[in-house]
């Protein structure tokens, strides 16, 4: 745990989804200085942070994390840092798993030689529950081996080694969350959630992978960036904590709850061929964050009947997306699944 008080944060990848909530969250709570170092790759949107900007604490930078001379100006002088940036949807990263590998690994690799070089006070690094790969019974707790079996998962689980690398070698404050399914506003329409709401809106099916049975634990992103705003100032370096919401739900009740939600009838659920690997069910044991004295706070389905609500009243900001490169993507994953129901 840092002697003193963390007051000014790196926050890599900040215009993207659970970043930008972050960086925002950082403002409110009063840090003095939150700078935002982010690619803008299809996924960062300047329009995520633009009520950001104007803050005297707040600044934007767009870089690489692999960018090792960029890194090092980023982080000179702060803190800490709080990396968000990865590559992160498994389809993505079945169809072309090159970046991942590349962003999720190397670029991890060139925000700790940074950490390294300035002493940097803290790191944190935001990794995701699927490294414990699927669990067919019970929870995955911080000590379970890491078992990624897609792309995505295994560069997430290359890029916690090369933490844990540092951390044992060179004694770099680092440490690790494991955050499950995140929901709210501002998330990129290629994940379920925002996919789902934007094509009913639209008047198209939802595509649902297989039978719709997988299981995932939900959290809202104010909490996962909660949560990770505690272990900035309550985690102990080298170790991980999972970041869950206690909200086990199957991809087909998440469907039927939009529908109903979106007054749209059943028949607007399209069961169509699985994802390749598909992970059957993700489940986290949080009692290692909750015994430090963090609990997540925002109701599931109030969140997510508020979360719906958000992409009814925010059409300018996922219309264009949708219109854009987005249109190539679903053409490419979901023109060659068949419609199986
Ligand atoms: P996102 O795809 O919405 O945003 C990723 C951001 O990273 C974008 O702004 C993008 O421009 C930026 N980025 C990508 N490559 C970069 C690079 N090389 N250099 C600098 N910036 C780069 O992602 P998200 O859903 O907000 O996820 C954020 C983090 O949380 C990721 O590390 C992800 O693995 C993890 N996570 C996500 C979830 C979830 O359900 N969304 C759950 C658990 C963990
Ligand atoms: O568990 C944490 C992970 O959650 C994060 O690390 C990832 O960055 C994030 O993308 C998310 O991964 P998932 O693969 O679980 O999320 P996605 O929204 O893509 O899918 C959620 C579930 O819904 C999954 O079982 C696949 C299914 N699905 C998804 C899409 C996009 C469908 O059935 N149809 C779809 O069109």
């Amino acid at each position: 745990m840092p002697t003193q008080k963390i007051r000014s944060v790196v926050v890599a990848g900040g215009a993207g989804f659970i970043g930008s909530t972050f960086a925002r969250l950082l403002l409110e709570r009063g840090y003095d200085h939150v700078r935002v170092f982010d690619k803008l790759t299809y996924a960062g949107n300047p329009a995520n942070i633009a009520d950001l900007e104007g803050n005297p604490s707040f600044d934007f930078i767009q870089g690489d994390i692999c960018d090792a001379a960029a890194v090092d100006a980023a982080v000179a002088g702060f803190d800490a840092i709080v990396n968000f940036a990865a590559e992160t949807h498994v389809d993505r990263s079945i169809m072309d798993p090159g970046e991942f590998i590349q962003t999720d690994v190397y670029g991890v690799f060139t925000i700790l030689e940074a950490v390294r070089k300035h002493n940097t006070r803290r790191f944190v690094h935001v990794s995701t529950d699927e490294v414990y790969g699927e669990v067919a019974s019970g929870s995955s707790t911080e000590s379970d081996p890491l078992a990624p079996r897609n792309p995505y998962s295994a560069s997430k689980a290359g890029g916690e080694m090369m933490v844990r690398a540092y951390v044992s070698t060179y004694g770099v404050p680092a440490l690790i969350s494991r955050g499950s399914n995140t929901y709210g506003p501002y998330q990129y329409p290629e994940k379920l959630i925002p996919l789902a709401v934007t094509n009913v809106l639209e008047g198209t099916p939802i595509p649902i992978y297989g039978d719709g049975r997988q299981v995932r634990d939900w959290i809202h992103a104010r909490d996962h960036a909660s949560g990770i705003e505690f272990l900035l100032r309550h985690g102990d370096h080298g170790e991980a904590y999972n970041i869950g919401g206690g909200n086990e739900r199957e991809n087909l009740t998440i469907a039927t709850i939009i529908l109903d939600e979106l007054d749209a009838p059943s028949e607007m659920i399209a069961h169509v061929t699985d994802r390749l690997g598909h992970d059957r069910r993700y489940s986290l044991d949080t009692s290692r964050i909750r015994a430090l004295g963090w609990r997540p706070e925002i109701d599931f389905e109030q969140g997510l009947r508020e979360t719906i609500q958000w992409y009814r009243d925010n059409r300018a900001w996922w219309e264009p997306i949708k219109s854009g490169d987005f249109a190539g993507y679903y053409k490419d994953n979901y023109a060659a699944r068949e419609r199986i129901g």
